[in-house]
């Protein structure tokens, strides 16, 4: 293991939420040695400031493009249309590159910074890849990016405008990571997944910290994402933790997870389903993910908060991308829609009662991914 690196913040360790194992930082350990459960950092001591922790000396050492601060905006038309209470929308795609995915990078090529690493490898759907090619042109790292050949162009184009070297690979997401662990072992470059990077949870941490400022501390009913990796998922929560811990809120909202009903692997989990039935394709490539590495510690999320795991299927996604670029003038991608088709579900079946408030992340842009509609 290399020594820790003079930016990164000397009380940090790595921990297993499952074993309770600890490590020592480093860019390159990603899994317990014991249990194999991706690792999380944990802090020696965290401070009673309202200030969000990080795993870096100073914010004068973050990477940043000026992430995070995403408006919200209160959606009238949709709970007319819906016949609820508040619905707030974070839009999520007001970051630098266009998707969430900036929060986790921005701290994520901090932290590789730190560890003075020149080389990193990210596998993605599009998002993260364009999102680790931008932060690592701005970090002077060289970026290599593994996609599925049939992500969309205007992905494909965002990460390579970015001068990251892309491998397009034909075939399943799967098959896509394989690629990039074969690289990695091949040319022993860092693999700075964003799926299993410890740092990039406490880069989407931000996420709950502007929730919890933007209501005066005041948390909405219910919070609804598109879940994949649940790499926002997890770091919300991770930074509502820390709140409650901080004395700065005193509940978390109940945290939603929609899937597709092509890729489900985690409404499966929640409803005890044992379905080893093949994946199909959905329109939303982000939450494409049949296997998420975090899926243990993602139930126990779902469980501790009083949150469900709703699939729904390509037709409502695509209907629910064009309300919300129709009825409330939100241009998202399908990915990020199938979060408010989620929200229909939950509103019909009783998850969420017509009094209750919903804050809903909007978490890719429009323009970055295919036409369907
Ligand atoms: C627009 C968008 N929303 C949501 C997700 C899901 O993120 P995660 O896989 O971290 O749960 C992704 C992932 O690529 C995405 O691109
Ligand atoms: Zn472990």
């Amino acid at each position: 293991m290399s020594e820790i690196s003079t930016s990164i913040r000397k009380d940090i360790s790595l921990y297993c939420s499952s074993c309770g194992a600890t490590f020592i930082p480093d860019m390159r350990l990603l899994a317990c040695n014991m249990c194999q459960e991706p690792l999380l950092v944990k802090y020696q001591e965290i401070s009673t400031s309202p200030h969000m922790e990080i795993p870096v000396d100073s914010c004068d050492v973050l990477v940043s493009l000026g992430e995070g601060n995403t408006p919200v905006v209160k959606m009238d038309q949709l709970r007319k249309r819906l016949s609820c209470g508040e619905v707030f929308g974070k839009l999520e795609f007001m970051n630098p590159t266009g998707s969430f995915k900036d929060r986790g990078t921005a701290m994520m090529i901090s932290v590789a910074k730190g560890f003075n690493i020149a080389s990193l490898v990210e596998d993605s759907s599009g998002n993260a890849g364009s999102s680790v090619a931008a932060y690592c042109t701005k970090a002077d790292i060289t970026a290599h990016i593994f996609v599925p050949s049939s992500a969309p162009k205007p992905k494909l184009d965002q990460i390579s405008v970015y001068g990251a070297i892309t491998h397009k690979i034909e075939g399943t997401r799967e098959m896509v990571t394989d690629a990039a662990s074969n690289f990695v072992e091949e040319k022993g470059y860092v693999y700075g997944a964003h799926k299993l990077s410890p740092y990039f949870l406490e880069g989407t941490k931000t996420f709950a910290y502007e929730i919890a400022r933007h209501n005066s501390g005041e948390m909405p009913d219910h919070l609804i994402m598109p879940v994949g990796n649940g790499s926002l998922y997890i770091g919300a929560w991770l930074g509502f933790k820390e709140l409650i811990f901080k004395g700065v809120i005193s509940k978390i909202p109940k945290m939603h997870v929609v899937q597709a009903e092509a890729v489900k692997p985690l409404v499966n989990q929640f409803e005890g389903n044992d379905n080893k039935d093949p994946v199909g394709t959905t329109v939303a490539g982000g939450i494409s993910v049949s296997s998420p590495p975090r899926s243990k510690l993602i139930g126990e999320i779902l469980v501790e908060t009083g949150g469900h795991a709703a699939a729904v299927d390509d037709e409502d996604i695509l209907e629910w991308q064009k309300i919300l670029a129709q009825e409330n003038g939100i241009y998202c991608e399908p990915t990020s829609s199938s979060a408010f088709a989620g929200l229909d579900y939950f509103i019909r079946n009783g998850v969420i009662t017509k009094k209750e408030s919903v804050l809903v992340a909007v978490t890719g842009f429009g323009l970055k991914d295919n036409l369907y509609i």
